[in-house]
């Protein structure tokens, strides 16, 4: 922070508004004076994070994360102070004068794949890739989409292993990465005549590639670089980063399966779309999303296998939290066959049209049952409770209830009778204090700290009576609030805490402070009362102090001076 000025930082937190900048990340919901949320910071379905328009500070009660809006903005974009500065100063129209650029790792495996990416880019366009680039275009990627997701194309040679190699890359590297394989004739190249997609990471860096057959082969229809620390199928999405850009304003985010169905749909005008890459969804996967939006759109493939990836994606959001929405395609087709055959138009009908992934799972529990029969109707009904038991929303269990009797004609008492007598709580208020604070001690140290955080004139108070805190931490933190006091002669904890930079504990103490349930004016005669209690924790803490000297000291004078000492310490404690 050294050569950018408090004011201009101070000027950028006070344009912005931190339930704004926060809730452009993910969802708020009003309560009370605040707002909660899911912490994107941890995984979890309850929401334990608030975030306080009045005090612009946010703090999770579970995970502990927590500060002001630059501590967000930093945390959320795995960006340094500087950059979430321009960021935000961009966004408030205050030039930062601060010229960043994210720098990435100097990885060799980034610096790898994105070399490996430009060659396989550029062959496309070569005489030797005319047939790949021939079936791409013939599937209607046009070159400028080509060229948006850097699709590639691997000639049929052994050529991307000798020009990595004469760039200094290792053998063991490039075995280890995927891209070369080792055999008795000696190093060949992995990929042959193959359209190449890259797979980026979170940030963007390319991580690994894909490559698949065009003309007709038999070999799997996709190959893949291997997974590294890097690259898991079960922890990336492709097109998660360019999906990002389009998320925070359009509020939704589809799951497809597959690379073209995400290209399809971007060309269609979804481009909020991410896939799975075949394999399955993780929690992992659902981190991430949050941080898009949690307004899922589930659009697997139309067949039974698309199917069953719906219900079993669907259940895993449902654990964290998030209820989709669900899309299902007629005749088996797949969202790129869908939008080929049936055009951008009816696409966009039919994705206005979900249905919620509860009565996704309805019909789905009804596959291979014939309800008419009594036994399927019993098995039925009896994992539509177990469903039922697990609902959260009050509402949409009485709707679903009466939906299902009526539709299998049955007793809705039947089921209701069955089901628990609310459903499973979900731990609503996490959103209490989080401090089990110990003592009085502690409660009037709290208390006073927490005034002085928030008013000036007990900031003046503690200089005026001579205060001690005898806790360092508490002591720190007074003289942080007081120091800043005489720089700028205000107070605020959302500024304390830009001040604060990487004094973590003393950060994590403001918040803590701050997230107490206090009155919003002092009381005179309670912080008096504070006050003598600290006074009382001094002389406490001495007359312990002195008590270790006294077993130690073997002088009989100097023991009686130290005995005199405690005898006046008690005194003034009566
Ligand atoms: N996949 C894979 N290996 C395979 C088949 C599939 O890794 N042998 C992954 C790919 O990431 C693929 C996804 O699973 O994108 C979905 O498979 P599929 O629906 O067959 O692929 P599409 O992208 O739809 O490809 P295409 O339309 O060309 O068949
Ligand atoms: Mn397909």
């Amino acid at each position: 922070m050294d050569d950018v000025k408090i004011d201009i930082v101070e000027e950028i937190r006070r344009k912005t508004n931190i339930v704004d900048i926060i809730g452009n990340y993910i969802s708020l919901n009003k309560s009370g004076k605040n707002y909660v949320c899911i912490c994107p910071f941890h995984d979890d379905s309850n929401p334990s994070m608030f975030v306080s328009p009045d005090k612009q500070i946010y703090k999770c009660f579970s995970c502990g994360a927590g500060g002001n809006v630059f501590n967000f903005v930093m945390d959320y974009e795995h960006i340094s102070f500087k950059e979430a500065l321009k960021l935000l100063g961009d966004k408030v129209g205050i030039d930062t004068k601060i010229n960043t650029v994210i720098k990435k790792k100097n990885n060799p495996i980034f610096e790898c794949y994105e070399i490996i990416t430009k060659f396989y880019e550029n062959s496309l366009f070569t005489n030797k890739g005319r047939d790949a680039l021939k079936y791409l275009n013939d599937r209607n990627i046009t070159d400028e989409v080509i060229k948006e997701f850097r699709i590639g194309f691997s000639p049929n040679e052994d050529v991307v292993t000798k020009m990595l190699v004469s760039k200094d890359f290792s053998y063991d590297i490039l075995i280890d990465m995927g891209i070369t394989v080792k055999s008795d004739y000696g190093y060949k190249d992995f990929f042959f005549n193959r359209i190449m997609f890259p797979i980026c990471d979170y940030d963007n860096k390319v991580v690994a590639c894909s490559g698949r057959i065009f003309n007709g082969e038999v070999t799997s229809k996709y190959i893949n670089t291997k997974e590294t620390s890097y690259f898991k199928k079960g922890n990336l999405l492709y097109n998660y980063y360019k999906a990002r850009e389009y998320a925070l304003k359009d509020k939704y985010v589809i799951i497809t399966e597959g690379f073209f169905d995400v290209i399809r749909c971007h060309i269609a005008g979804f481009k909020s779309v991410v896939a799975t890459m075949g394999t399955a969804f993780t929690s992992e996967h659902v981190k991430h999303l949050k941080k898009l939006s949690t307004n899922i759109i589930l659009l697997f493939d139309g067949d039974s296998a698309g199917e069953k990836a719906t219900y079993s994606c669907g259940n895993i959001l449902m654990k964290n939290g998030i209820t989709p929405k669900v899309v299902r395609l007629p005749d088996n087709y797949d969202p790129d066959e869908y939008i080929i055959k049936y055009g951008a138009e009816s696409f966009k009908k039919v994705m206005d049209n979900p249905i919620s992934f509860i009565e996704f799972k309805l019909n789905y529990l009804k596959n291979n049952r014939d309800i008419t029969k009594i036994q399927d109707l019993s098995n039925y009904v009896n994992d539509v409770i177990v469903e039922l038991n697990e609902m959260q929303d009050q509402v949409m269990r009485d709707i679903t209830i009466d939906k299902i009797s009526l539709d299998l004609g049955i007793d809705k008492s039947i089921i209701t009778s069955r089901l628990n007598k609310s459903p499973t709580k979900l731990k609503e208020n996490v959103i209490s204090s989080s401090v089990h604070i110990k003592n009085k001690y502690d409660k009037a140290s709290y208390k006073l700290l927490y005034y002085m955080l928030n008013d000036i004139d007990i900031i003046l108070m503690y200089q005026n009576r001579n205060v001690m805190f005898s806790n360092n931490l508490y002591r720190n933190l007074a003289n942080e609030i007081l120091y800043f006091y005489k720089n700028y002669g205000t107070i605020s904890s959302a500024s304390l805490i830009t001040k604060l930079e990487d004094k973590k504990e003393l950060i994590d103490l403001v918040l803590d402070i701050e997230s107490m349930n206090y009155q919003e004016k002092y009381n005179r005669e309670e912080l008096d009362d504070c006050i003598e209690i600290l006074k009382m924790e001094t002389i406490e803490k001495e007359i312990n102090r002195l008590n270790d000297l006294l077993k130690q000291e073997l002088d009989i004078t100097k023991k009686a001076e130290i005995l005199n000492k405690i005898v006046e310490l008690k005194k003034r404690e009566l």
